[in-house]
């Protein structure tokens, strides 16, 4: 009898639908697993930061999270916010202290168009569309750079600077693994955005990077495009884009662009990866807390059981990251949709016909 792998999982649901995102992927998981016949098993551990935390205890995360975390074969994370807790404290706090500790450098988010439901996009109805943004994930203007001083001037006499910071080696190191992902994929090509006739210290180095690192990928076509137009892009041309690779700020706006164009943010999926493996990558739907829908059951789990494939890819497990994105597909396609997609289906009743369809 062959021995049964295991893989260890740190499940941090965090705040607001957070907990019922991350809830709904852990079952799929466990469903993948009864039905593995011992060939596998996930063994979770679940951490209870986020915003309660740190209402309780001034912090969002525990001061030694980060060496609790480093030994598990992956994150499965929900989402960080809530009004009570200032966005700045709490997204820095946790999600980005982890990211950029774990330096998960890449940050793949694909657009996929499901079958059933209806995007905004014209075309989308007689188009084969998806793509994948990648986002630098660890620098660029969310390098954190900057500060505030001068609180003591009368009146509005306060200043604030927020550098972006860009490396050739952070350059590099995304647009080469933006590379390699073209090269898997049917259409090869790679489009680099950028803000540099605006900017033009750190994306006319990001630009110079981009034409160096595709001298060393030829069977990959290539374009730049400034984000405004990409932006236009997104909506009046998508049929054209393969691989999108972007900065932190531009990635993160792109993406949820992407996710509202294949028909709600609750459908997109995200991986941040640190690809060398010294570190735990850490699995996310692209949405945040959403705090307007919290705790009704009605939130749309589509998005984290995505992500929750990508762990699966990432994992080696690549079969069954394929059968959770044909078991997505088939209960979209069924018409088993929460109401952010038009439905008025429960989280739960998605999550059962995601599970079901899993033998299909
Ligand atoms: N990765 C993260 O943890 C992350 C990302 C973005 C925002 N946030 C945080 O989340 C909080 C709320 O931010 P926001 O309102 O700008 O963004 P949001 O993504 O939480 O919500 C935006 C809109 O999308 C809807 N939505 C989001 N997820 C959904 C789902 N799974 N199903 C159905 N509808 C969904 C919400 O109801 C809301 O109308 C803030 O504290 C913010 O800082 C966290």
């Amino acid at each position: 009898m062959t021995e049964t792998q295991t893989f260890r999982i740190a499940s941090i649901p965090a705040d607001g639908v957070g907990a019922e995102v991350v809830a709904a992927g852990h079952s799929v998981l466990d469903a993948l697993e009864s039905a593995s016949g011992g060939a596998y098993r996930f063994a979770w551990e679940e951490f209870p930061w986020g915003c309660g935390y740190y209402t309780k205890t001034g912090k969002m995360i525990a001061d030694d999270g980060p060496e609790q975390l480093e030994s598990f074969d992956a994150i499965y994370f929900g989402a960080v916010g809530w009004p009570t807790v200032p966005d700045h404290i709490s997204l820095w706090g946790l999600r980005l202290r982890l990211c950029q500790g774990f330096d998960q450098w890449a940050n793949v988010r694909p657009v996929n168009f499901l079958p059933g439901i209806t995007s905004p996009l014209r075309k989308a109805d007689s188009t084969d569309l998806d793509w994948v943004v990648v986002r630098e994930n660890s620098e660029g203007e969310y390098a954190g750079f900057g500060g505030r001083n001068f609180a003591g001037r009368d009146g509005r006499g306060q200043i604030a600077t927020q550098s972006a910071v860009f490396t050739e080696v952070g350059c590099d190191r995304i647009m080469r693994f933006a590379f390699e992902l073209a090269r898997t994929r049917a259409h090869k090509k790679v489009s680099s955005v950028t803000k540099s006739n605006a900017q033009q210290y750190g994306m006319v180095l990001w630009d110079e990077v981009f034409a160096d690192v595709s001298r060393d990928y030829p069977d990959v076509e290539t374009e730049s495009v400034l984000v405004d137009a990409m932006s236009a892009k997104f909506v009046l041309r998508p049929e054209d884009l393969s691989v999108v690779v972007a900065s932190n700020l531009n990635a993160d706006i792109l993406s949820d662009l992407g996710s509202a164009l294949a028909g709600s943010l609750g459908l997109a999926a995200s991986a941040n990866l640190n690809p060398e493996r010294r570190y735990p990558s850490m699995f996310e739907p692209v949405h945040g807390s959403a705090p307007d829908i919290a705790g009704q059951g009605i939130c749309n789990p589509i998005g984290a059981i995505g992500s929750a494939a990508l762990m699966l890819d990432h994992l080696g497990l690549h079969d069954e990251a394929k059968r959770v994105q044909r078991a997505i597909e088939a209960t979209c396609a069924q018409g088993v949709l929460t109401r952010d997609v038009g439905g008025d289906a429960s989280t739960e009743t998605v999550t059962g016909a995601v599970i079901d369809n899993l033998a299909g």
